[in-house]
Order: C-alpha cells, then sequence, then structure tokens
C-alpha cells in the first residue's frame, strides 16, 4: 500500500468515526455573525490553522477547496460568497465527501442564509484538480499538503498554481517543523496521515512555495502544533512542530527573488525628512514601513545606521498603521 492509499484509508475512517483533535489548534472554530457551525462538522474540524480570512474574501470569490474534511471551512467560505457553485469541495474519499454533505445539509437547516448548492463537492485530488486552467480565485487547502511527501508536495503546489486565476490567491495551513523530520518518523505512514511526521522546516515549505511559481508568500500566523517527544517518537530531543497560515500569490516573480512577508518593518532614523531607496520604498522618519524579508535584508545591509528593521511578528495581513 502506498503512502497516499494509507492516507485515504486513514481518512475514511475519521470520516466514520470523527477523531476530536486529530489536527486542530482550537478548540472553537471562527465564528462569523449568523453562522452557526452544526456539533458534527465542528468534531470533524481536521485543520490545522485558518484559512478564512474574513477581510480578504470581498468581492464574491470564486474558491475551490482541497481535502473538504468535514466541510467546515467550505461552510465558512460559503459565507462570503453566497451563490451556487461558489465553493468547489474537492476529495478522493468517498467517506469524507459523504460526511461533509451530510454535515452541510446539517447546517442548511440551522443557517438560514445557507443552501447546500453554495457548495459543490467534487470527487478528485490535489494532484488532478477538476477545474479549468486560470478559474478560480483562491484555491483553499488546510493540513492536507503536509501529508505529501515532497516530490508529492511540489505536483500538488503546481496544480494549486494551473487553476488559479493570475493574481489569484493560495491559502493554507499546515504544520512545519523546527527542525527537519527524522527519516524514521518520515517514513511512518500512519504518523504522516496523522499530520505529525510529513512536516518540512519553514524554509523548505517556502522554497516549495516559490518553486512552483508563487511570487509572493504571506505568512498570516505562526504557533507551536504538536511536541513530538523524545520518548514517545524516539527522538534524541524533543521535537516541536508548528502551524503555518500562509497566502501565496500568482504573481510574477521578481527579477531579484521573490517576496516573502513575515511581519518585518523597516523604520527610517533621520536625519532627513523621507529616505527613497530608488527601489519603490519611501521611508517617512520614524514611521514603519512593511516590508518583505529580501527587502529588510537590503536595507538593513545597505543602511544600517539610517535604517531599523524589526523582527517578523509572524503576522502580515499588508495593513499599515496609517
Ligand atoms: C487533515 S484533513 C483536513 C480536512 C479539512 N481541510 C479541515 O480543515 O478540517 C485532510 C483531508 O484531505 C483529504 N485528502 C486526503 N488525500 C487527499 C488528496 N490526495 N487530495 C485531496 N484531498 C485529500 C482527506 O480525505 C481529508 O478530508
Amino acid at each position: 500500500m502506498t503512502y497516499l492509499e494509507s492516507a485515504a484509508e486513514f481518512y475514511s475512517q475519521v470520516a466514520e468515526t470523527p477523531d476530536v483533535g486529530l489536527c486542530c489548534v482550537q478548540s472553537t472554530p471562527l465564528q462569523l455573525p449568523g453562522l452557526v457551525v452544526p456539533p458534527q462538522m465542528q468534531e470533524m474540524n481536521y485543520g490545522c490553522g485558518t484559512t478564512v480570512h474574513p477581510t480578504e474574501l470581498s468581492g464574491d470569490p470564486t474558491v475551490l477547496y482541497v481535502g473538504v474534511g468535514g466541510g467546515l471551512e467550505a461552510l465558512q467560505f460559503s459565507y462570503f460568497s453566497r451563490r451556487p457553485g461558489a465553493v468547489v469541495a474537492v476529495d478522493p474519499v468517498a467517506e469524507m465527501r459523504k460526511a461533509a454533505a451530510r454535515n452541510l445539509d446539517i447546517a442548511a437547516q440551522e443557517n438560514e442564509w445557507f443552501d447546500p448548492n453554495f457548495v459543490t463537492i467534487k470527487e478528485g485530488d490535489a494532484f488532478a484538480l477538476p477545474v479549468a486552467d486560470n478559474s478560480v480565485d483562491v484555491v483553499a487547502q488546510n493540513c492536507l499538503f503536509n501529508i505529501f511527501e515532497p516530490a508529492d508536495l511540489s505536483r500538488a503546489l503546481q496544480e494549486t498554481y494551473r487553476v488559479l486565476k493570475p493574481g489569484g490567491r493560495l491559502v493554507m495551513s499546515d504544520p512545519i517543523s523546527t527542525r527537519p523530520m527524522p527519516e524514521h518518523l518520515q517514513q511512518d505512514d500512519r504518523l504522516r496521515a496523522m499530520c505529525l511526521s510529513g512536516a518540512l522546516t519553514y524554509e523548505q515549505y517556502i522554497q516549495r512555495i516559490i518553486h512552483a511559481g508563487f511570487g509572493q508568500v504571506e505568512v498570516r500566523a505562526r504557533r507551536p502544533y504538536r511536541l513530538l517527544d523524545q520518548k514517545n517518537y524516539s527522538l534524541d530531543q524533543h521535537l516541536l512542530l508548528e502551524s503555518l497560515d500562509s497566502v501565496s500569490f500568482k504573481v510574477d516573480i521578481p527579477e531579484d527573488g521573490a517576496c516573502v512577508f513575515t511581519g518585518k518593518m523597516a523604520v527610517y532614523t533621520g536625519p532627513h525628512e523621507y529616505f527613497d531607496d530608488q527601489a519603490g520604498h519611501i521611508l517617512s522618519l520614524g514611521i514603519p514601513l512593511a516590508v518583505c524579508d529580501k527587502t529588510a535584508a537590503k536595507l538593513a545591509k545597505a543602511h544600517p545606521q539610517a535604517i531599523m528593521v524589526t523582527e517578523s511578528t509572524w503576522y502580515y495581513d499588508g495593513g499599515g498603521c496609517c
């Protein structure tokens, strides 16, 4: 049996018998006014963060959701795109598609605004998404791509790139590992399916996204996810996993490399009123400007006395203070 077949078998089991707390880090899913999440759906919250960022879902976007789980995030996305077929949710596991369809029917009884036709559940998988090239505004996946071996992760990322419209967004949440995952854990198909042993390091994960063609990546959250302890996982020291929420944009990669925003700010310290790096960044005296890590490194290196660069906050949503 391949590791992908083991994962499918595992997910057919947890579709039929929910495993509360399998992946999730929050006991309460994102609350939205007028949204009631049925308990059956909540106990199948198999996401390790969130891909639903309410302030970024204006304009009735078309959403392709990969790995439907119990349907929780498909329901949350349809809150922002209330029309038939606006959300297409793909999953290769029949039992999971069935559980999601049942949960969405229950949600329709409890949410007067929601019609199950808003979500189209389709059989398919991350390596062959059943939608046309350049056709969706948002692709989302939560706690799925980490189970893929690196070459398959790249295939899945390239497939999301194919289906996104130019400028479209890939929204993901996945565990990452604070040091390279030891080989014996990588080879454990069950732990991989449970989102515990396929995690890449932050650098490896971001590089795979960029390698698939995404020119801009923004980190929305990074937080502790699980601890693989020394004794139970046969390790020489504990291994902390984190969960990373990110948004990657289908825009060209600039000549000097992709832009990755992790919350760093550049602040001009004087002596003039402002500083212009002649590369599109104008820094007013004393006012922090959000910059990508590439620009942060360039500014800090070229102007160590005049520009202060702050640390990554691991939160960036494009906003500034004024
Ligand atoms: C960890 S669960 C996450 C479910 C959901 N995203 C959530 O946040 O609750 C992984 C989901 O991906 C599905 N899945 C497994 N292999 C897949 C594949 N190759 N392509 C797409 N989905 C897959 C599983 O059936 C399951 O629904």
